[in-house]
């Protein structure tokens, strides 16, 4: 007659759900250990790659009007490296591009295309146009109308407190580039500094 065998280690996590959940979260949370940890020491994903600089006041300011009006639903601002993608939108995004980028604007939705290679494709003009009423120069386009960042300008005063919250995360601005900041976008409009944020965005990686 067979002898019953008493039950193995690997049948007792089997049949017991509390033992298995607990061991299943132990194993997850031991992999992303080990895969996100590193991340945050690695050169290749904490320094700047070579030429990147943080935004000017102006283009920073270009960059809360993209988040305000949530341009990121539509738009991805990561550039994959896969050939198809390298030959519409250019070079593919590293790590070192996005490290004055609190948060990084990567997105996971391209209604409209990915916009990290758009700086210096058209000129100021072309996005001022385009902006204003997309369908002037696309007319099959769904993107959104723009047209009141024409008129709405910039609050100088916000300026520096904003590049001192950067500063606490680590953008090295320096003393004198937030005591000019006030300056660097007195008397522009919204459209300015968005168009000033569009046209530098993966210049450095290019
Ligand atoms: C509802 C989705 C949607 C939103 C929101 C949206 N866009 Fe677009 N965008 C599109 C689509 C679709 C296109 C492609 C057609 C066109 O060029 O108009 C596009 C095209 C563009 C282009 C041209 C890209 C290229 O390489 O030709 C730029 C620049 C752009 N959008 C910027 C913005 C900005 C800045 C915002 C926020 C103020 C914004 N978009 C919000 C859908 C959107």
């Amino acid at each position: 007659m067979a002898k019953t065998k008493s039950p193995s280690g690997h049948e007792k996590i089997e049949t017991n759900n509390f033992l298995m959940i607990v061991l299943i979260l132990l194993a997850v949370a031991v992999g992303g250990i080990v895969e996100i940890v590193p991340l945050f020491f690695q050169r290749s994903t904490t320094e700047a790659a070579p030429g990147h600089k943080p935004y000017s006041a102006l283009q920073l300011a270009g960059r809360d009007v993209y988040l305000r009006e949530g341009c990121y639903n539509c738009h991805s601002q990561m550039v994959r490296p896969f050939r198809a993608e390298a030959l519409r939108y250019g070079a593919h995004s590293t790590a070192g591009e996005f490290v004055y980028d609190h948060p990084f604007q990567w997105g996971s939705k391209r209604t409209g295309p990915d916009l990290h290679r758009v700086g210096g494709k058209y000129s100021d003009e072309w996005h001022r146009v385009h902006m204003i009423n997309p369908r002037d120069l696309v007319p099959e386009s769904n993107m959104p109308a723009y047209p009141w960042l024409v008129t709405a300008q910039i609050d100088p005063a916000s300026m520096a407190p904003r590049m001192n919250a950067l500063r606490k995360v680590g953008v090295p601005y320096t003393d004198a580039e937030v005591a000019a900041a006030a300056e660097d976008v007195k008397g522009r409009s919204e459209m300015d500094a968005l168009i000033a944020y569009l046209q530098v965005l993966g210049t450095s990686g290019k």
